[in-house]
């Protein structure tokens, strides 16, 4: 019997601000005690974590002089090794501080634009001294409340020169790092620059050196677009940009909830790890969540096991829905490997495709078989079906 117990060959990664979130929100004040990065990585080593990832700020607060900086990235160092945790993507905070007001690589302010580069070179340093091989950018603060604070196309200009500055940083440093962009179209900006995974791969698309900036996707934020998370990295995965993924839960277009993994929409939570475990998504399966305010750290360490839980429970269940001769069945009947046929056969000219007869009424008339391959799906995630 499984008991959906984790182990790191599960490659499950955790944000330091996720179990460490103090639960402060725009109403109140924090409800839970600062979280020690030390006790963070040990407590998530434990429940079968294998990595944790940070912003710069969530190690060491900002402004931190450089003994301060040192001391804390030391101790959390030898939780590492104590543990045999690892660090597996890094990013910075470019919105917290006040400075990040209107952005970071887009920001009005010229010398706040500068600022945030160096900020995000200091951090790809530490980044490549703990051997994380990804660094995640979310802009945030990379956007506008209103229609002419913000000249879109200049801001595109100013983003895609701050990803090309960073890419020839890696490269002249021989750093093994790759940038994933994180889309989201809402919060805390009113609107976010390159606000779902579509308009992220535009911009990359336009890059000096593409190759070096894929995706970091996450559930919530497709969802709160009202768009389907497992088409958007079906889609990443189709052009080799899956780098990363933030999973999380949310209840459809409404503010970004960041549930634990697996509520909210369980269905697309069911067809995410279909995809995951399907389509060559070989990276760290991360959580970027927040455990609700309601919760103490009882509340918070369970979170985090249900995460890692909810991910492996789905895993079977995905695994159940493709192994099912029925589901074979169903999917021939839904025509599903037709369409891994191209439409013109090798060798084949357009000109047999124009002189072809087709049955129109016959062909409108033809049932897709959809639901029934649905349902069972559906059954399966209900584990009513094994
Ligand atoms: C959010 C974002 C962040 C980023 C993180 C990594 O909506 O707050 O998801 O949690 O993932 O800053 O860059
Ligand atoms: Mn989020
Ligand atoms: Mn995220």
């Amino acid at each position: 019997m499984n008991d959906y117990q984790p182990s790191r060959a599960d490659k499950f990664s955790f944000g330091l601000w996720t179990v460490g979130w103090q639960a402060q929100d725009v109403f109140g004040g924090p409800t839970r005690a600062p979280l020690d990065s030390v006790e963070a990585v040990h407590r998530l080593s434990d429940l079968g974590a294998a990595a944790v990832t940070f912003h710069d700020d969530d190690l060491f607060p900002f402004g931190s002089d450089d003994a301060t900086r040192d001391h804390l990235i030391s101790r959390f160092k030898d939780a590492l090794k104590a543990t045999g945790v690892r660090v597996e993507m890094v990013t910075t905070n470019l919105f917290s501080h006040p400075i990040f007001k209107d952005g970071g690589f887009t920001s009005n302010d010229r010398a706040v634009r500068r600022f945030a580069i160096k900020k995000v070179l200091r951090n790809i340093d530490l980044a490549a001294e703990l051997g994380a091989e990804t660094y995640v950018l979310w802009g945030g603060r990379e956007g506008a409340e209103s229609g002419g604070a913000k000249d879109v196309a200049a801001a595109l200009d100013r983003y895609r020169e701050g990803l090309n500055l960073l890419c020839a940083y890696v490269r002249d440093q021989g750093y093994d790092i790759r940038f994933a962009l994180e889309p989201k179209p809402n919060e805390p900006r009113g609107d976010i620059l390159l606000p779902t995974i579509g308009h992220a791969l535009a911009l990359i698309s336009t890059l000096e050196e593409p190759d070096r900036v894929g995706l970091n996707p996450e559930v919530g934020h497709e969802e709160m677009a009202g768009l389907n998370f497992a088409h958007g990295i079906a889609q990443a995965l189709w052009h080799g940009k899956l780098f990363h993924i933030d999973l999380n839960g949310q209840h459809g277009p409404r503010f970004d909830q960041d549930l634990r993994f697996g509520a909210g929409n369980l269905r697309g939570a069911f067809w995410t790890v279909d995809v995951l475990e399907t389509g060559g998504y070989t990276g760290y399966r991360h959580f970027d969540y927040k455990p609700p305010r309601t919760e103490d750290y009882d509340g918070v360490w369970e979170t985090a096991r249900a995460c890692m839980r909810n991910y492996l429970i789905l895993k079977e269940r995905v695994a159940s829905f493709r192994a099912d001769p029925e589901v074979a069945a169903a999917l021939e009947a839904a025509r599903v490997n037709e369409l891994y046929e191209p439409t013109l056969s090798e060798g084949e000219t357009i000109e047999s495709l124009r002189a072809e007869e087709f049955d129109v009424e016959k062909l409108a008339a033809r049932g897709g078989a959809f639901e029934y391959l649905d349902q069972l799906a559906m059954e399966h995630l209900l584990g009513v079906r094994s």
